[in-house]
C-alpha cells in the first residue's frame, strides 16, 4: 500500500528539500455500482467514476465519502445511459464503452483511459491521485515526449503551454500582464493534449485556486487544487473539433449573438458626457466608418453607482440612446458588481434589507473599496440574488439598451489581496461555501444573472454581454475581452495565442482591447491592430483615461483611410463571420482558430503564434512589428490564394510575404469559398446582397454551411432562419456548385447569391446548369 508518498508540487511552495507529503488514494478494497456510476472504496478514500457518454468519463476523488459536489455550475448535463462492458480480473477492472476503455488497476488504485484503438489518453503510474490533510488534492498523469498542451482559457505566453506552470485564480491585473503572469481574469481549468496528431481533453472542474504543472518533469504532468474534490472529465477527441464538441457538450455553447455585437465597438475609459458621445457618433457617420456600439465606461454613473446616470454629464440618456439607434449605433454601459455603501441609494438599501450581499459567517456584510468607494457585493451564488440583479437591468432595457459590459467581477477589490476576503461565505442556494472555494465562479454567476435578466427584460431580443471574469462555461452568457493590456507591440503579438487558446477552451467570442488599453498608442500600432481586430471574433477599440485617444481618425488621413478600409472589410465579411458564429453556437467550435485545429498532423502548426484562421479555409498572417513590411508565412497542405492580390502560393512551405502598412496578408485555400456582402452605411446595415467568392482549384471538394437569420431576435428558434449547405467541386475546367440542402423560413432582403470566381477561367455549374447565380 502506498501511503505518504512524497511529491514536490505547487510553484513556490516546495520546502527546501523539495518534498511535500501527500496521501495516495491507496488500494482498491471494493466497489459499488448504482445509477449515478461506480464508487470505488480505496484504503485512503473514495473514487467515483461516471460514464457521461461513450466518449466522456468523469473521475472524482474524495478523501471522505461525500455525495459528489457540483458547486461549479459549469457542467450542464447529467450522465447519459451508456452501455458498459465490464471485465473484472484479479488485478484490474476494465470498463468499455463504444469509444473508451477505462482500466482501473487495483493495487495501488490507478486509472488509465484509452480509446478503443489502443491510444492511451490518461495514464497513472507510480503517481496517481492524492491529497493532503490541509485539503489540497492532486492528480499526476504520464506525459509523452510528443505532448503539446492547449486551452487553459485566458493565459499569456505562447500557444503551446508545454513547459509552463499555470494558475487559475481570477485576478484583476492592471496593465502588467506579461508572459510571466500566471493568473488573469478568467479561470478555465480545461486543456487539450495533442499527441501524434490526435487530441484528447481534460476538464478539471474545481473552483478553488488550481495549478497545472507542465514543467517540473518530462515524465508526468499534474493538476492540483487548494481544496475541494479532485474532479475531472476525460474527453476522447480524437480530433480537436471533437474534443471541443465534447467539452461544450458538458459546459454549454454560446448563444447566437445579436449581429450588431459582431460589428465594430468603440470604447474609452471614459467618454464622459452626452455631448462627447454624440460628437463621437456623428464623426463615425460623417466619415462613413462603420460602428455598431459605443461603450459607456464608469463616468456615466452618478458617483459610480450602478443602475444610475449622472444627470449633469448625461442629462437625457433615453434621448441619446434613441438618437444613436437611429444612426445605427447601440450603447453598452458598464456594470460592476460593487454597490456603493450609501443609505440613501435604493440599490444598496434593497440589497441590505432583502439580504442580497455577501456576508461573513457572523452575519456582517463584507465591504470592499472599489470605484464607488466602500461597497457591498451581491452574492451571485444565490438564485434569488441573481433574479434581483437581473431584474434591476430594466433600468437599462427600458431606455433601449440591449447590451451590458460586466467589469471588475473577479471580484476585484482595491486591497492587497485584490479580492474579497476568503472567509466570506457564499450562501450558494443552501450549499454554503467560502469565497476561497467560489471565488473563481463569482464572475460567471454575475454573467448568468446579467444575461438571464437582460434576456427576460428584452422580451424576444437577443442580449449582448461582455464580461471580464469567468469560469468554464462562461460562453453560455457572454463574450470575453482580455482585460487591461497595453499599447505595446508585444501585447498585440500576445493577444493572438491568448484569443486562440480561449477559443480552444470553448469561448469563441473574444478579443483584446484593440490599440491597447493603457499607455499611448501610436499610428502604426493602431493601424496594424485594427487590421487584426477586423478579423478577431470580438472587435473593440478601448483606451484608458490619461492616455491618447485612439479613435480611427486620431492620427491623420493616411491612417484613417487604412483603418476605415479594414473596419469596412469586417462588415463585408459579416455573412461569413455570422455563419462561423452559428457553428460556434451549434458545435462549440471557435471562430478564430490556431492552424493546428485544422491541421493537427502538421507539427509546424503546433506553436504557430503569429498566424490564425477564420473557420477552416482562411489564414491571416498580420504584421505584428513596427517598421516591418515583410514576414515569413507558413502555409499548410493545400494550394492557397492571397485574398487581395490573387497570387497563388504552394502549401507546406514558408513564404516571404511583403505587406505595406495598408496590407494584411490573407490566404484562402483553393477549392473553397467565402460569403460576403457590401458595406452600405451605419444607418442601414441590413444584408442586401450576397456574393459567394469561389477560389477555384483544379482538384478539390469542399462543403460548407451558410447560415443567416434576422440577427436580432430568437425567431430562429421557430424556424425563421436560412441554412444552406453547399458542395463545391473544382476540376481542371469547371467548378460545380450544388445546393445540398436548404432549410428554414427566413426571407432575407437578398434574393440570390452571386458567384464570383476568383482566379482561373472556368465554367461554373450551379446545380448542374451553367450559371453565375444561385436563386434562393
Ligand atoms: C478596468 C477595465 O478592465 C477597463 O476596461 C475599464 O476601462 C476600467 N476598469 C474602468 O472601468
Amino acid at each position: 500500500m502506498l501511503e505518504d508518498t512524497s511529491f514536490a508540487i505547487h510553484p513556490g511552495k516546495e520546502k527546501k528539500d523539495g518534498a511535500f507529503s501527500y496521501t495516495d488514494i491507496g488500494n482498491l478494497v471494493g466497489y459499488e455500482k448504482d445509477a449515478a456510476g461506480y464508487t470505488f472504496n480505496c484504503t485512503n478514500g473514495f473514487v467515483t467514476l461516471q460514464v457521461f457518454t461513450d466518449s466522456i468519463v468523469r473521475v472524482t476523488m474524495n478523501a471522505t465519502k461525500k455525495p459528489l459536489l457540483d458547486n461549479s455550475q459549469a457542467v450542464m448535463v447529467r450522465p447519459e445511459h451508456v452501455e458498459i462492458e465490464e471485465i473484472n480480473t484479479e488485478h484490474e477492472l476494465t470498463l468499455k464503452t463504444k469509444e473508451l476503455v477505462v482500466t482501473l488497476q487495483k493495487a495501488p488504485f490507478r486509472v488509465t483511459v484509452a480509446d478503443t484503438h489502443g491510444r492511451v489518453l490518461v495514464n497513472e503510474d507510480s503517481r496517481g491521485m492524492a491529497y493532503r490533510e490541509n485539503g489540497e488534492v492532486i492528480a499526476f498523469k504520464q506525459m509523452d515526449a510528443q505532448d503539446h498542451f492547449y486551452g487553459f482559457g485566458e493565459k499569456s505566453g505562447h500557444l503551446d503551454k508545454r513547459g509552463e506552470k499555470l494558475e487559475m485564480w481570477n485576478t484583476d491585473v492592471y496593465a502588467p500582464h506579461n508572459p510571466e503572469t500566471k493568473a488573469l481574469y478568467e479561470s478555465i481549468p480545461y486543456f487539450m493534449t495533442l499527441r501524434d496528431g490526435k487530441v484528447h481533453g481534460i476538464f478539471f472542474d474545481n473552483t478553488y485556486k488550481t495549478y497545472f504543472d507542465l514543467q517540473s518533469s518530462e515524465e508526468y504532468y499534474s493538476f492540483s487544487a487548494e481544496g475541494g474534490q479532485l474532479d475531472y472529465y476525460v474527453l476522447a477527441g480524437p480530433h480537436p473539433k471533437l474534443v471541443l464538441e465534447q467539452y461544450t457538450y458538458l459546459t454549454g455553447r454560446m448563444p447566437l449573438p445579436p449581429k450588431w455585437s459582431i460589428g465594430y465597438h468603440q470604447s474609452r475609459y471614459s467618454y464622459e458626457t452626452e455631448a462627447e458621445v454624440r460628437e463621437l457618433a456623428k464623426n463615425f457617420i460623417k466619415k462613413d466608418i462603420p460602428v455598431d456600439v459605443i461603450h459607456l465606461d464608469i463616468h456615466y454613473m452618478n458617483g459610480y453607482r450602478v443602475f444610475t446616470f449622472d444627470k449633469e454629464r448625461f442629462p437625457n440618456p433615453e434621448q441619446l440612446i434613441a438618437d444613436l439607434k437611429e444612426m445605427g449605433i447601440r450603447v453598452v454601459p458598464i456594470v460592476d458588481p460593487g454597490v456603493k455603501k450609501d443609505a440613501e441609494y435604493p440599490i444598496y438599501q434593497e440589497g441590505v434589507l432583502e439580504d442580497h450581499f455577501c456576508k461573513y459567517i457572523e452575519g456582517n456584510i463584507y465591504y470592499g473599496e472599489v470605484w464607488p468607494g466602500v461597497s457591498a457585493f451581491p452574492d451571485f451564488t444565490e438564485e434569488k440574488v441573481r433574479k434581483w440583479w437581473g431584474k434591476k437591468h430594466e433600468f437599462y432595457t427600458s431606455m433601449g439598451i440591449e447590451g451590458i459590459w460586466n467589469d471588475m467581477n473577479e471580484p476585484a477589490v482595491f486591497n492587497e489581496s485584490k479580492t474579497m476576503d476568503l472567509d466570506v461565505i457564499h450562501r450558494n442556494d443552501g450549499n454554503r461555501a467560502t469565497h476561497r472555494e467560489l471565488h473563481n465562479v463569482y464572475g460567471l454567476l454575475m454573467g448568468k444573472a446579467t444575461y438571464e435578466g437582460m434576456k427576460e427584460n428584452l422580451q424576444g431580443k437577443r442580449p449582448f454581454l461582455l464580461t471580464r471574469a469567468g469560469y468554464a462555461g462562461v460562453q453560455r452568457y457572454g463574450s470575453v475581452w482580455t482585460g487591461d493590456n497595453r499599447s505595446f507591440w508585444e501585447h498585440l503579438q500576445m493577444s493572438l495565442p491568448m484569443v486562440m487558446n480561449l477559443g480552444l477552451s470553448g469561448v469563441p467570442f473574444t478579443g483584446p482591447d484593440v490599440g491597447g488599453f493603457a499607455h499611448d498608442t501610436n499610428a502604426e500600432l493602431l493601424t496594424r491592430w485594427i487590421q487584426v481586430g477586423a478579423f478577431t471574433p470580438f472587435f473593440r477599440n478601448h483606451s484608458a483615461i490619461g492616455f491618447r485617444y485612439q479613435e480611427p481618425w486620431q492620427f491623420g488621413e493616411k491612417y484613417e483611410a487604412i483603418m476605415k478600409k479594414y473596419i469596412q472589410m469586417r462588415y463585408q465579411w459579416m455573412p461569413q463571420l455570422y455563419s462561423l458564429f452559428y457553428q460556434a453556437s451549434e458545435q462549440g467550435l471557435p471562430v478564430m482558430r490556431p492552424l493546428l485545429m485544422e491541421y493537427p498532423d502538421d507539427a509546424k502548426t503546433y506553436n504557430l503564434n503569429d498566424q490564425f484562421m477564420l473557420g477552416d479555409n482562411v489564414i491571416f498572417a498580420p504584421i505584428l512589428n513596427p517598421s516591418v513590411t515583410d514576414r515569413a508565412v507558413y502555409l499548410p497542405k493545400g494550394d492557397w490564394v492571397e485574398y487581395t492580390t490573387g497570387a497563388s502560393y504552394e502549401g507546406e512551405k514558408v513564404h516571404l510575404i511583403h505587406a505595406e502598412l495598408e496590407d494584411l496578408p490573407i490566404f484562402v485555400r483553393k477549392g473553397t469559398a467565402l460569403m460576403q456582402t457590401e458595406w452600405q452605411s451605419n444607418q442601414d446595415k441590413e444584408t442586401k446582397s450576397l456574393t459567394m467568392k469561389v477560389f477555384a482549384s483544379d482538384d478539390a471538394n469542399y462543403s460548407f454551411t451558410f447560415y443567416d437569420d434576422d440577427g436580432e431576435t430568437f425567431a430562429y428558434e421557430n424556424g425563421e432562419y436560412l441554412k444552406m449547405v453547399f458542395d463545391i467541386q473544382s476540376s481542371a475546367d469547371q467548378v460545380e456548385i450544388n445546393v445540398v440542402s436548404k432549410e428554414g423560413n427566413y426571407q432575407p432582403a437578398y434574393k440570390e447569391i452571386k458567384i464570383e470566381l476568383i482566379c482561373l477561367n472556368k465554367d461554373v455549374l450551379v446545380n448542374g446548369k451553367n450559371s453565375s447565380i444561385i436563386s434562393l
